[in-house]
């Protein structure tokens, strides 16, 4: 277990030192010492890999098929960053565990049909997520597009049950939330504005309302509904939210860098691509070096957003600089 510190949440790799590693020439963002993070995530991970395995349908009889794509799709690694946030940002208010570990599965759903749907042909048209071939080329393109389907679905119907949480106007405020970042107003019309390129104009304005929507949005519900479930005061949720808004830009501002200077072998999904594409993204519109510039100062401004809780947010302090050195 990652342990709190006892007296300041500020333990973090002396400023100097970051900002140097920030700016390693063609280098993307190098790693630094966070195996204690790194065993906390991957405990995450396991704990949610297993919760999503007793829940998922199993394959058998006639849509067995079906099953078997849906498990594929969600049962093929992945950071499980969403269920981890919404876990840490509940662990705040010491919540309900259970609870946390149901909405966690939930939005690891919705992220999961987010990403088969993106690798379509009609979409990003990619064969290989997760370090294996995408789930339309492993299996088809009709049976990835209702496993997405059913994902989504799927995730409401694990938020609406009643073991998720005892009061139900608690659950319908869960569903409703996740609904709105989700949807049109949320990651769907993200993409749809990914899908649009160069049309959404080149500016920075354009791009950060574009990855607002198709990643932020999942990003804040997962840390918001944590708050949530841990019955966090207005002032309490606020700052998480704001901490959720810079690290969901940094995260796919990081994103964006690893397609223009990541490895396969470290990402598990194509690189290079988004730029032939044309697609427009923070790289795109600013430069390698811009980006990783608005990363760190996403980074610190996050950092700040969580000073109110002192040494009870010490996980989420340090998750943030997990995120802006990743490689994956
Ligand atoms: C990839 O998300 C898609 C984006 C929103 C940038 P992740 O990087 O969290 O993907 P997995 O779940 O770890 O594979
Ligand atoms: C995907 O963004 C965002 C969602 C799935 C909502 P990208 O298209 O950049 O994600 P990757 O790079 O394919 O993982
Ligand atoms: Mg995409
Ligand atoms: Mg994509
Ligand atoms: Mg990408």
């Amino acid at each position: 277990m990652l342990e709190r510190p006892r007296s300041s949440a500020k333990s973090f790799p002396a400023e100097a030192h970051r900002q140097r590693r920030l700016h390693q020439p063609g280098a993307l963002l190098t790693p630094a010492a966070m195996s204690k993070l790194e065993i906390r995530l991957k405990e995450t991970a396991d704990q949610i890999n297993v919760a999503l395995d007793a829940l998922l349908p199993k394959a058998q009889g006639s849509d067995a098929r079906l099953v078997e794509a849906i498990r594929y799709a969600a049962l093929s690694g992945g950071k499980r960053l969403r269920p981890f946030f919404t876990l840490e940002a509940g662990r705040i208010f010491d919540a309900d565990e259970s609870a946390l570990m149901r909405v966690a599965v939930a939005i690891e759903c919705v992220h999961t049909y987010s990403l088969i749907h993106d690798d379509l042909p009609c979409m990003d048209d990619d064969d290989l997520r997760r370090g294996r071939p995408t789930l339309h080329r492993a299996f088809d393109e009709a049976t990835a597009l209702l496993a997405g389907d059913a994902l989504l679905t799927f995730a409401f119907e694990v938020l609406g049950e009643p073991v998720t949480h005892s009061d139900p106007q608690m659950r319908c405020k869960l569903i409703v939330a996740l609904a709105k970042a989700a949807g049109a107003q949320g990651m769907v019309a993200g993409q749809a504005a990914d899908m649009a390129g160069g049309d959404i104009g080149s500016d920075l304005i354009a791009v950060t309302r574009m990855n607002r929507l198709k990643t932020g949005a999942l990003i804040n519900y997962a840390v918001d509904a944590g708050a949530m479930i841990g019955c966090a005061s207005e002032a309490e949720k606020t700052a998480l939210s704001r901490y959720a808004h810079d690290v969901g830009l940094a995260f796919q501002m990081v994103d964006d860098l690893l397609d223009a200077e990541g490895v396969v072998r470290d990402t598990g999904k194509a690189v290079g691509k988004d730029k032939d594409r044309g697609k427009v993204n923070f790289v795109t519109v600013l430069g390698a070096d811009a980006t990783r510039d608005r990363i760190a100062m996403l980074a610190d401004q996050a950092k700040q957003h969580l000073s109110l809780f002192g040494p009870r947010a010490y996980v989420l302090n340090e998750a943030v600089d997990f995120i802006i050195t990743r490689r994956h």
